[in-house]
């Protein structure tokens, strides 16, 4: 696992390499693994606390399919609730592109208690699944695919994997939420810093290793660092998913503290502000 409380210098790549996006990606999750922290408990606490409607979600989505495809897992939080909720015989396969977060995520693992189902977790990129066609029951995936460089082939790829009938729970930016217009707002700022003085990611080298993970998670350092970041409006969510059939589309996580949100749990209203569209698909 990274230090993520050090105070080294990120481990940004320069404007004059020539490094595809999705090394870029990996490079920059192996170095934040999302959430943060280094124990599985601490990540549960801060992560369940942050979407108090999350882990009814992932307890729903177990009790209606025994087979589950996770992709981006992170370092595997939500892999573990669900393991710990599906039925004995159930499965549960994860998937992340960066390797320490798989590596954190195997860890996390032999930290969980009451797991019903054994995880299985490997490497495996969004874009290029490796899943038979037609083959998998149910895709959940959380805050993964607007961070894939091309995430229209990403959906396409959740619909060729996914059984006719199958459902994917797919978790992506809401446009309207003021954390993700603040994003774009100051990532615009970085970009015209950074072609005038000819830096790379000026805001993000300046909050990295700087202690605020223990208040915000790694949501500055995702807010400046990640290469990729996409958010819809309801229109763009459903051309998106055009070619499946909309189960439900709501935005969910309001993302205040959850003292001043006040008690949500197991409950998904929609939310103007909300900070994810929540979009349940099913295949024709
Ligand atoms: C914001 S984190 C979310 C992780 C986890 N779902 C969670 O909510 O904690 C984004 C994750 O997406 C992964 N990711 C980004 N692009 C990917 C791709 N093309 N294929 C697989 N994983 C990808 C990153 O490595 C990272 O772990």
């Amino acid at each position: 696992m990274p230090d993520l409380s050090s105070t080294q210098e990120p481990p940004v790549e320069s404007a004059l390499e020539t490094e595809n996006q999705f090394e870029q990606t990996r490079r920059f999750w192996n170095a934040s693994p999302c959430d943060g922290k280094t124990d599985l408990e601490s990540r549960r606490s801060w992560r369940y606390a942050k979407y108090p409607w999350l882990s009814a979600l992932i307890i729903d989505i177990a009790s209606r399919h025994g087979d589950i495809v996770e992709i981006g897992c992170g370092q595997g939080t939500d892999g573990i609730t669900f393991c710990q909720n599906l039925p004995a015989g159930g499965r549960y396969r994860g998937i992340d592109y960066s390797g320490e977060s798989v590596a954190s995520a195997k860890q996390a693992v032999t930290e969980a208690t009451d797991l019903k189902v054994t995880p299985e977790l490997a490497a495996g990129n969004a874009e290029k699944l490796d899943f038979e066609t037609n083959s998998v029951e149910c895709v959940f995936s959380m805050g993964v695919l607007h961070h894939s460089p091309d995430t229209e082939k990403a959906v396409q790829e959740v619909f060729r994997i996914l059984k006719p009938g199958g459902r994917a729970y797919i978790l992506l930016y809401n446009r309207s939420s003021p954390k993700v217009l603040a994003a774009h707002f100051f990532r615009g700022i970085q970009s015209a810093l950074d072609f005038v003085f000819r830096t790379d990611r000026i805001f993000y080298k300046a909050f990295y290793g700087k202690h605020f993970e223990g208040v915000l998670g790694t949501a500055l350092l995702e807010g400046f660092g990640v290469p990729v970041l996409r958010s819809y409006t309801h229109t763009g969510i459903k051309r998106l998913f055009r070619d499946f059939k909309t189960v439900s589309l709501v935005r969910c996580g309001i993302n205040l503290p959850a003292g001043i949100a006040g008690d949500q749990s197991g409950d998904i209203r929609d939310r103007a502000l909300g900070l994810l569209f929540l979009a349940v698909v099913e295949k024709p």
